[in-house]
């Protein structure tokens, strides 16, 4: 614990619920002392020395002294390898099915006297020691991974082990789930154990409420996604390479993955960035598509308090002719805090405002804690404690109902790694349904248990179902949050068939992007702060968690009227665009900064809303291809090594790069452009990259800047779609895709693809493939050419 946590802690304990935490925090540490021994005398173990192979579909068994390594190569090319007989099922993360092997990925001998499985897009090679070498189809080395080392306890236990890899010294790390200090991972360690860092976090605090095995690594040689499917806690060091500058002496890059127990096995995707995104959800599942509602502008606030304020601040958005999509109503709106209630003297009549809202335009959505108030009366309680044969609810080493400590006071925890726990607690948001809300935010599902010291969660001794498989905490408290999201998603889908699920939640996992997003937590209001929820929102999109965003101005206390303009503008081209902020923190509502402020939150909005249709054909195409919406701006040019480490901007789709400003008093900024002609979409001038130009970037608005040929679906001033184009540069073509709203059900929608041109001293734009081919059918309005 640093000295900050420390701070934080004494805050809690002072203030909030005193004793109980210091009562909860001593419960779960004397849980874990009698039921987890400290690690006794442990035997330490390699793989040693080959001694022999087997082959088997897309790849087979080669086995080594003391341990065997599988490698098997997909249908589409991702590799999985795994030592001591690991299979990749079960799996939290994997969608469905494992692929099928490739039957013309063969084992064979190499000229070392190691193995080698050729691929279409890679070749494992294996050495005599097991050092596994994964390489492009041209040789190029793009990851080699040392032979690992296990530490097994003698009297039997968890076994620990480490792995350590090798990149070229030119790559860069990303992902690892949401971390506030990328999205470029610099060297530094990076915990995975899901952990809410207690009402506010920089780009300092790791880890995080969601974190996951998974690592993107970019370099001259290619792109690839690890992803070491292990739930438990463990810890991933990473140590970026150094070039010696032509001397032949690169000094490689390194990552060591450090896992406290569980499988040893790792699934690797290559090629380029869009080609690993979809190879990664091919695995793991395609991104839900949020209903269209939850692509426009969203406000929230822990704290409203009642009927009377959401309407006075609806009422806010509507008399400044600002638009405003949905309202979030937090804890606040419970009865003591307890989940799945309403407090009825302050929200009477919830289903008659939800009503009233729709009416105007504005969906409820309402959020979702895991704990559960033990409370004997309660009737969400007694469901739960009723539930099977053992109660929902976890249970500790020696069986009885773990007890920890969130809002409601004493709580107690369901296990959402319970396949009949999960039917059942998705079942309870039909009481949420009835409420009138149309979506739901699931919070504190790490899952949070306050603390005064130590581990603000469960023991790590609790004990959980696992899907049958039982296990303990250790196992568990990384899918927790996954879980739940499932049984949420899952609850929605028998509720109310005909609509896609609105669900985003704070913890999570790989394969999260199945049942919906995720947004930053608790970011700190500060200008750091406002780059970190940057960074967590690239970091995610490549971990293949597409929809997500910020608290705009930060969770907590009271951002200056500057730094709240900033983030709204930067927030207008994230996913989830949301203003929100702590019960004890200042307002967020665009016209709390004075006349200019609303002026230019009122841009941003205006111009969200004129972007709607693009923000939708970018939902779908993360379903169909596991693009994120938001891109590092390498994206599409990872060779380019001076933007891999480009943090302070982002690729909107492939149309459009967005600047944001993340210093005060900044009126100009470097913008570093990947190759191409680029627009500013504001004053429509020209730049060429690749390389860094300088831009305006007045209070009124942040520097987006379109590619030159990009087709970008728009709303006109009657709110009818448009072809937005930028004059593709002289001699070259552009394009760009369109997916109309098919609404909020399940309709499947269809991909226009649009191709634009130079036609004399005419830009034409004409509709690629498919019926219609040729005509366009919208109105076209081209940009670029006024100069
Ligand atoms: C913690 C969440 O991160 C925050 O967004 C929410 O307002 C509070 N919990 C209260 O529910």
């Amino acid at each position: 614990m640093d000295g900050r946590d420390l701070v934080r802690r004494v805050r809690l304990v002072g203030s909030v619920r005193g004793l109980r935490t210091v009562r909860a925090a001593w419960r779960r540490r004397s849980a874990d002392a009698r039921a987890l021994p400290p690690r006794g005398a442990e035997r330490a173990r390699v793989p040693g020395a080959l001694v022999g192979a087997e082959p088997g579909p897309g790849g087979g068994v080669v086995r080594f002294a003391r341990s065997e390594l599988r490698i098997r190569v997909a249908v589409g090319g991702a590799v999985f390898w795994a030592w001591d007989g690991a299979d990749p099922l079960p799996s939290y993360a994997l969608a469905g099915e494992v692929p099928a092997a490739d039957p013309r990925a063969v084992l064979e001998p190499d000229k070392d006297g190691g193995w080698q499985v050729v691929s279409e897009r890679l070749t494992v090679v294996v050495s005599r020691t097991g050092a596994v070498e994964l390489r492009t189809p041209g040789g190029v080395l793009l990851r080699r991974e040392l032979p690992p080392r296990w530490w097994e306890p003698v009297g039997g236990g968890a076994v620990r082990w480490v792995q350590r890899s090798e990149v070229p010294a030119d790559a860069r790390f990303f992902g690892l789930g949401g971390r506030a200090s990328g999205p470029r991972l610099r060297d530094g360690a990076y915990g995975l154990w899901n952990t809410d860092p207690g009402g506010r976090f920089g780009p300092g605090d790791d880890p995080l409420y969601l974190t996951m095995p998974v690592q993107v690594v970019v370099s001259d040689a290619g792109t690839h996604l690890a992803f070491h499917d292990n739930t438990w806690a463990g810890r991933v060091v990473v140590r970026e390479g150094e070039e010696g500058a032509g001397s032949g002496h690169d000094r490689p890059g390194t990552c060591e993955v450090r896992m406290e127990g569980g499988p040893l096995r790792c699934w690797v995707v290559a090629g380029t960035p869009a080609r690993v995104l979809r190879g990664w959800t091919a695995l793991t599942g395609a991104p839900a598509v949020p209903p269209s509602w939850a692509l426009g502008p969203q406000h929230a606030r822990w704290g409203f308090g009642s009927e009377r304020e959401v309407r006075r601040v609806v009422a806010g958005y509507r008399e400044r002719g600002l638009p405003l999509s949905v309202l979030h109503l937090d804890i606040d709106h419970y009865d003591g805090h307890r989940v799945f209630t309403v407090d009825r003297g302050r929200f009477p009549s919830l289903p008659g405002l939800a009503k009233e809202l729709r009416e105007e335009g504005v969906r409820l959505v309402s959020i979702v804690d895991p704990a559960v108030k033990a409370a004997p009366g309660d009737a969400v309680f007694d469901a739960g404690v009723a539930l099977g044969e053992r109660g929902a609810y976890v249970r500790d080493a020696r069986g009885r109902v773990v007890v920890g400590e969130v809002w409601p006071g004493a709580c107690v925890y369901p296990d959402f790694t319970d396949p009949v726990v999960r039917e059942w607690w998705g079942s309870l948001y039909g009481e949420r349904l009835a409420q009138g809300f149309s979506g739901i935010w699931h919070d504190m599902n790490e899952p949070v248990s306050f603390a005064a010291f130590g581990d603000p969660s469960l023991p790590r001794s609790a004990r959980h179902v696992l899907e049958g498989a039982g296990g303990d905490h250790r196992e568990a408290h990384n899918v927790y949050g996954l879980a739940m999201a499932r049984a949420g998603y899952e609850g929605l889908l028998r509720l109310r068939p005909e609509e896609r699920p609105f669900l985003f939640s704070r913890s999570g996992w790989a394969g999260m992007q199945r049942y919906g997003g995720t947004w930053s937590g608790d970011v700190s209001t500060g200008w750091p702060g406002l780059r970190a929820s940057l960074s967590l929102v690239l970091g995610l999109g490549l971990c293949g968690v597409p929809y997500s965003g910020p608290d705009v101005g930060g969770f907590d206390g009271f951002p200056s009227p500057e730094l709240y303009l900033r983030w709204f503008q930067m927030g207008a081209y994230l996913p989830l665009f949301r203003t929100h902020s702590a019960i004890d923190a200042g307002r967020r509502e665009p016209w709390e900064f004075g006349p200019e402020v609303l002026e230019h939150a009122r841009s941003a909005l205006v111009e969200r809303e004129r972007l709607h249709p693009y923000f939708v054909t970018l939902s779908h195409v993360a379903r169909l291809s596991g693009a994120p919406y938001v891109r590092p701006v390498w994206w599409a040019a990872p060779g380019d090594r001076a933007l891999r480490g480009c943090e302070d901007a982002f690729l909107l789709g492939d149309a459009l790069l967005v600047a944001p400003v993340m210093k005060a008093g900044a009126e100009r900024r470097v913008v570093r452009l990947p190759r191409g002609r680029w627009y500013d979409t504001v004053t429509g001038r020209a730049y060429e990259g690749p390389g860094p130009v300088v831009v305006d970037a007045p209070l009124s608005r942040i520097p987006v800047l379109a590619r030159a040929g990009a087709v970008i679906p728009v709303r006109d001033a009657d709110g009818e779609l448009e072809l937005e184009v930028w004059a593709p540069a002289p001699g070259r073509t552009g394009g760009g895709l369109v997916v109309r709203d098919p609404g909020d059900g399940w309709a499947e929608a269809e991909v226009e693809r649009y191709v634009s041109r130079w036609e004399g001293e005419r830009v034409v734009v004409e509709r690629d493939g498919g019926e219609g081919a040729g005509a366009v059918g919208l109105p076209v309005r081209v940009r670029g050419v006024e100069g």
